[in-house]
C-alpha cells in the first residue's frame, strides 16, 4: 500500500484502476510508464470516463509533471493510433509546429515555401486551444476544405503538392484527438509536459526526419516567461531528437499578435496575401514580422530537410519562393486536392460575411507600450472564432484585424482594432476586453527581438539539466 492508501504496481500482472493513478498523481507521486500508458490508452479508446481523463489533466497541471512523465506520455500518445510513413515520398519529411499564438498562421506560408524548396511537409495541426486559433478552425473556413484524411489520403496529397495540413482524427493520434479537446475546456492547457506531449505526439506520429519548432514567449504565449518558454523549447528539442527526429527550437516574439489578423477566414487572407509576394514595404509594418518570421521558419525547415548548407541560406531559398509565386501555387493546389474551393481566395472580400463589426479606437494619444495578447486572444474567441464547448461550431468570419503595433504611436481617435462578430451581441465583450489590454506610454517602449534565441541538439540537453523547477 502507497501513502495515498493505494496499491503500487508491483508486476506488469497487477490490473491498474483509474482511481488509483488519480489519487497518486494528486498527491505528487510520479506515475510510472505502464500507467501512463494507460491513462492514454483509455482516452484513446474513450474506454475512461471523461471525468476522469479531466481529473487527470488537472492533477498532471498541478503537480507538473516528471523529464520520465513526459517521455513516456509523449510515446503513449504518439503510439495511440495509426502512423504516417512518409518514406514512399522519396524526399525528407520536415515540419513546423507552434506552442501557440494569436493571429498565428505561419503555417498557411511555411509549409507551401518547404516544400517548394523540395522537402515534403506531412504537417498534423490541432483546433482553436485556450486563448489560441487553430490551425485546422482557419483551413476549415474555406468551403470544402477537409481535414480528417486517411492515410492514403494524405499520402496522396503529399505526393501531388509537398505539403498536407491535417488533423488528429480517431485513428491519427486519437489520444491527443481527446486530450486536446478535454485541455481546452477544463484550464488545463498550460503545461509544459502537457504541451510537449501534446506537439510531439502528432509530429512523431507524421513520422518526420526533422522538426522545427516555434515556440512562443511573451505576453500571447501559454508560458509567457522567458526562463518557462525556453525549458519547454529545450524539453521538446531533446524529447524529440531522443525519439529520432532532428530538430530545432525558436524562441518567438508572441508579446503582441503575429500579423494584423486574429480569427478564422481573415488569417488565410494575410498569409494569401503575402504568399501573393506582398512586401513589408506595401503592407502595414505588422505583416513584415509575419514574412520574416515565416521565412526564417521556413529557412530552418529547408536546412534541416539537408536543401540548404545554414538556416539563412534555407531564408533566402523560401525567400525566392515566396516571390515566385511557387509557395503560392502549392498552396492553392493544396487547398484544391483537400476538397478546398479555391477561387474565394480570388476576392476575399466578397467571401467575408461577419455577423457584425465594430472598430474601436485610441481612447488615447500614445505610443502602445503593451499587449496583454493572451487576453486579446480571449477577444478573438469571443467574437465567435472559437468555442465554448468541444465539438462546437466555430464562426469562419469572426475575429479582430489589429491596425497597430506596440511601439507604434497613435493619435487619439486613430482606428485600433477592427471586431467581427457572429452578433452585434459578442461584440461587447470583446470590445471590452480589447480597451483592458492595451496600454499607452509617453515615451516608446523597448525593442523585443523576433527571435530571441535557438536549441537545438547542442544545447537543449544541458539546458534542461541546469533549468531547477
Ligand atoms: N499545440 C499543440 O498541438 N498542443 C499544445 O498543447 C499546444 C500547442
Amino acid at each position: 500500500m502507497n501513502p495515498s492508501g493505494g496499491f503500487d504496481d508491483v508486476t506488469s500482472l497487477t490490473p491498474l484502476h483509474m482511481i488509483d493513478i488519480l489519487r497518486k498523481k494528486r498527491d505528487g507521486a510520479a506515475l510510472n510508464t505502464r500507467e501512463i500508458e494507460f491513462v492514454v490508452a483509455g482516452a484513446a479508446s474513450g474506454g475512461l470516463p471523461l471525468e476522469q481523463l479531466a481529473a487527470w489533466l488537472m492533477a498532471a497541471w498541478i503537480r507538473g509533471l516528471t523529464l520520465d512523465e513526459t517521455r513516456a506520455l509523449t510515446l503513449a500518445m504518439r503510439d495511440s493510433g495509426e502512423k504516417f510513413s512518409p518514406a514512399r515520398l522519396g524526399k525528407t519529411a520536415v515540419d513546423k509546429h507552434s506552442s501557440g499564438g494569436v493571429g498565428d498562421k505561419t503555417s498557411f506560408l511555411v509549409a507551401p515555401l518547404a516544400a517548394a524548396c523540395g522537402v515534403v511537409v506531412p504537417m498534423i495541426s490541432g483546433r482553436a486551444l485556450g486563448h489560441t486559433g487553430g490551425t485546422l478552425d482557419k483551413l476549415e473556413s474555406i468551403p470544402g476544405y477537409r481535414t480528417a484524411l486517411s492515410l492514403p489520403e494524405f499520402e496522396e496529397v503529399l505526393g501531388k503538392c509537398g505539403c498536407s495540413i491535417v488533423g488528429q482524427t480517431p485513428t491519427l493520434v486519437p489520444a491527443d484527438r481527446a486530450l486536446y479537446a478535454l485541455r481546452d475546456r477544463t484550464g488545463t492547457v498550460e503545461n509544459p509536459g502537457l504541451i510537449c506531449a501534446s506537439i510531439l505526439s502528432k509530429k512523431l506520429a507524421a513520422g518526420l526526419d526533422a522538426l522545427v519548432l516555434d515556440v512562443k514567449t511573451g505576453s500571447g504565449a501559454f508560458l509567457r516567461e522567458e526562463k518557462d518558454s525556453a525549458f519547454l523549447a529545450a524539453l521538446m528539442v531533446a524529447t524529440a531528437e531522443a525519439a529520432g527526429t532532428r530538430t530545432a527550437a525558436l524562441l518567438t516574439d508572441m508579446g503582441q499578435p503575429l500579423g494584423c489578423a486574429a480569427g478564422n477566414w481573415i488569417e488565410l487572407v494575410e498569409a494569401v496575401e503575402l504568399l501573393r509576394g506582398a512586401r513589408p514595404a506595401e503592407g502595414p509594418e505588422s505583416i513584415a514580422d509575419l514574412r520574416q518570421l515565416s521565412l526564417i521558419l521556413a529557412g530552418w525547415m529547408i536546412h534541416l530537410g539537408g536543401q540548404a548548407d545554414t538556416p539563412e541560406s534555407g531564408c533566402e531559398r523560401a525567400e525566392t519562393a515566396l516571390m515566385n509565386g511557387s509557395a503560392l501555387r502549392i498552396f492553392l493546389a493544396m487547398v484544391q486536392a483537400q476538397g478546398g474551393d479555391a477561387s474565394v481566395f480570388d476576392e476575399p472580400e466578397r467571401f467575408h460575411k461577419p455577423g457584425a463589426t465594430e472598430t474601436v479606437e485610441a481612447w488615447e494619444s500614445g505610443f502602445i507600450a503593451e499587449m496583454d495578447t493572451t487576453a486579446l486572444g480571449w477577444a478573438v474567441q469571443r467574437t465567435g472564432a472559437g468555442r465554448e464547448r468541444s465539438g462546437e461550431v466555430v464562426d469562419p468570419h469572426a475575429g479582430i484585424l489589429f491596425h497597430a503595433r506596440r511601439g507604434a504611436h497613435v493619435e487619439r481617435g486613430q482606428p485600433l482594432g477592427t471586431l467581427y462578430a457572429t452578433s452585434a451581441a459578442l461584440l461587447e465583450e470583446p470590445k471590452e476586453i480589447l480597451r483592458q489590454a492595451i496600454h499607452f506610454s509617453k515615451t516608446p517602449p523597448h525593442a523585443v527581438p523576433l527571435v530571441s534565441r535557438i536549441f537545438t541538439r547542442e544545447n537543449a540537453q544541458e539546458y534542461l539539466g541546469n533549468a531547477v523547477r
